[in-house]
C-alpha cells in the first residue's frame, strides 16, 4: 500500500501548463475502507438499555462497524485513498484533502500523513473540518483547485472513527455512528464523461454549534481543567448531539440545497438517475426524497450496513451502489449532507465509470519510541 512517488524530492507536482484544457472536475477513482469488525443491534442492545426494533425503526441501521483499538482514523484514510488511486488507474495525486471529525491527534492534520503513507511525495495534504458536510466541503475545494488549473488530479478522503468520540453509554449516540473511510480521485476532464461534477453549494449556521459538539478538549474547555486539573463530566468530553432538534434541521437544509443545486443544473429530480444523501438517518433521507420528488428506486445508500459514518459516508455510499452496479455510468445524480458547524451541502455530477476499489485499514509502519532526550 505504501507506494513510491515520482514527485518525491522536492518536484512540484501540477504544473499549469500541464494541465491542457481540461477544464471540469470529474469523479475517476472511488475507493473505501471499512474496519473488519461489524457490531449489530443486537450486540448493542446487550451492552445498552435499546432494541434491535428501535434502532432499526428510528433510524434505519442494523449495524455498523468498530475500529479496533489500533486502527485510527487515518490507517483508514490511507486504505481508501489507495483504493480510489487503484480505482483510477492513476498513480498519484497533486492534492490531498482529509476530510474529517476524528484526526489522528489534535495538531497536526491527518493529511499529511496519509499523503506521505500513500507515498505521494511533498502535496500539498490538509484537514477539513465540517462534520458530516466534510465530504462535500472537501469535493467542493478539490473542484475549485481544479477548475482554477492549481492541481490537476486531487483526492479527496472522508474518514471517520466516531467510536473514539461517542459515549458508550449514550444510547442516543453510540447506536448510530459507525467507523469508516471513503475517497474519491477527482482530475480534471471534460465535462461530458461520467463523473464529471456540475456544481456544489454549501452553507454554514454556527448560531447552531451547540447541537453536535465535544464540548470540552478545544481551547475554549482545556480538558482536564488546567487550573484544577478536574476531569470534567462526560457529557462535556464525549460527542453529543441534539438529535430531536438536529433531525427538523438536517431536512430542512438537505432538502434547500439539493434544491439549489438541481435548479443551477437545470435538472428536474424526476430525470435524476442517482440520489445519495448522507446516511445520518433513513427516516431523513426518505423525508428529503419524498419532499424532492425523488422515485424511491433511485435512492441509494448503505445506512443499514454501516450507520452513519459522518464524513465517510457520501463516499462509502457511492462506492458501495458503484460496487453493486445499480446506476448507469453518465445518470444524473445528486448528493447532499448535513452535520455539525451547523454545516450543509449539495452537488450535482454525473455518475462515475470507475469501478470501485475496497482496501483493509494500512497496517502503520512501526514508530519510533520517544526518545526521552532533553532538548538542549
Ligand atoms: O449526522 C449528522 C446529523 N445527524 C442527524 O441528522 C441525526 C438527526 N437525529 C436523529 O437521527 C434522531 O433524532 C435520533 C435517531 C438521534 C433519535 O430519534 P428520535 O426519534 O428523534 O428520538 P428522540 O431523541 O426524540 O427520543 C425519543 C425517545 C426518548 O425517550 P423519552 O424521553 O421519550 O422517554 C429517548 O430517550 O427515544 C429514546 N431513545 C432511545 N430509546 C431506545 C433515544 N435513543 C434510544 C435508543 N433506544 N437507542
Amino acid at each position: 500500500m505504501e507506494r513510491q512517488s515520482e514527485a518525491a524530492g522536492g518536484e512540484v507536482p501540477g504544473k499549469l501548463e500541464e494541465f491542457g484544457m481540461e477544464r471540469a472536475p470529474v469523479v475517476a477513482g472511488i475507493g473505501m475502507c471499512l474496519p473488519p469488525r461489524s457490531v449489530d443491534n443486537h450486540e448493542m442492545s446487550r451492552e445498552l438499555d435499546t432494541t434491535h426494533e428501535w434502532i432499526l425503526s428510528r433510524t434505519g441501521i442494523a449495524r455498523r462497524r468498530r475500529a479496533d483499538a489500533g486502527t485510527s482514523t487515518g490507517d483508514l484514510a490511507v486504505g481508501a485513498a489507495a483504493g480510489a488511486l487503484a480505482s483510477s488507474g492513476d498513480a498519484g495525486a497533486d492534492a490531498l484533502v482529509v476530510a474529517t471529525t476524528t484526526p489522528d491527534r489534535r495538531c497536526p492534520a491527518t493529511g499529511p500523513e496519509v499523503a506521505a503513507r500513500l507515498g505521494l511525495g511533498e502535496i500539498p495534504a490538509f484537514d477539513v473540518a465540517a462534520v458530516c458536510t466534510g465530504f462535500l466541503y472537501g469535493l467542493t475545494v478539490a473542484s475549485a483547485l481544479i477548475r482554477s488549473r492549481t492541481y490537476h488530479r486531487v483526492l479527496v478522503v472522508g474518514a471517520e472513527t466516531y467510536s473514539r468520540i461517542v459515549d458508550p453509554l449514550d444510547r442516543g449516540t453510540a447506536v448510530i455512528f459507525g467507523d469508516g473511510a471513503g475517497a474519491v480521485l477527482v482530475r480534471g476532464g471534460d465535462p461530458d464523461e461520467p463523473g464529471a461534477l456540475l456544481g456544489t453549494h454549501l452553507g454554514s449556521d454556527g448560531s447552531g454549534a451547540d447541537l453536535i459538539a465535544i464540548a470540552a478538549g478545544g481551547a475554549r474547555t482545556p480538558h482536564p481543567d488546567p487550573e484544577s486539573g478536574r476531569e470534567l463530566p462526560r457529557e462535556e468530553r464525549y460527542f453529543s448531539m441534539r438529535g430531536r432538534q438536529v433531525y427538523g434541521q438536517a431536512v430542512h437544509r438537505m432538502t434547500a440545497c439539493a434544491r439549489v443545486v438541481l435548479d443551477r443544473a437545470g435538472w428536474a429530480p424526476g430525470s435524476l438517475g442517482a440520489f445519495v444523501g448522507h446516511q445520518a438517518n433513513q427516516r431523513i433521507l426518505d423525508a428529503v426524497g419524498d419532499k424532492l420528488h425523488i422515485p424511491a428506486e433511485r435512492r441509494f445508500g448503505n445506512i443499514r450496513d454501516v450507520g452513519n459514518t459522518a464524513a465517510a459516508s457520501i463516499p462509502l455510499a457511492l462506492a458501495d451502489t458503484a460496487a453493486a452496479g445499480r446506476v448507469r455510468p453518465g445518470a444524473r445524480t445528486l448528493l447532499t449532507a448535513f452535520g455539525g458547524g451547523l454545516t450543509w451541502g449539495a452537488a450535482t455530477l454525473t455518475w462515475p465509470a470507475a469501478a470501485p476499489v475496497a482496501c483493509p485499514p494500512a497496517v502503520r509502519p512501526s514508530t519510533a519510541a520517544p526518545t526521552g532526550r532533553t532538548v538542549e
